[in-house]
């Protein structure tokens, strides 16, 4: 079943960052851009790489290992060497905090 799970205050990732949380088994990326909060795997599909210390910029987040480019909105492959998307997680925010929807 899933389920939104509260992952962080909104407090926690200003504006251009983003923090890498687990909820559920699973790590996941939490990005806050101009325009809301997003969240996909925090693994590339390249070669399974963490990206929490990638780069983040506008929709954009780059892996930190071999430089592939995903869209957080859509987790569609923008640069290579990735070919295969990244899943993506619907986020939604109440008062301070933040919640992802995750499969129980
Ligand atoms: S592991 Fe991310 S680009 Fe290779």
């Amino acid at each position: 079943m899933a389920d939104f799970r509260k992952v962080a205050a909104v407090a926690d990732i200003p504006v251009g960052t983003m923090k890498s949380v687990e909820v559920a088994h699973e790590r996941i990326l939490v990005c806050h851009t101009e325009t809301g909060f997003f969240a996909v795997a925090d693994e590339c599909s390249h070669d399974s790489a963490p990206m929490g210390n990638g780069h983040l910029h506008r929709n954009e987040v780059t892996c930190p290992r071999h430089g592939a480019r995903f869209d957080i909105t859509s987790g569609a492959v923008l640069g290579p060497p990735a070919v295969v998307p990244i899943d993506t997680f619907e986020v939604k925010v109440e008062g301070e905090d933040i919640f992802i929807l995750v499969e129980d």
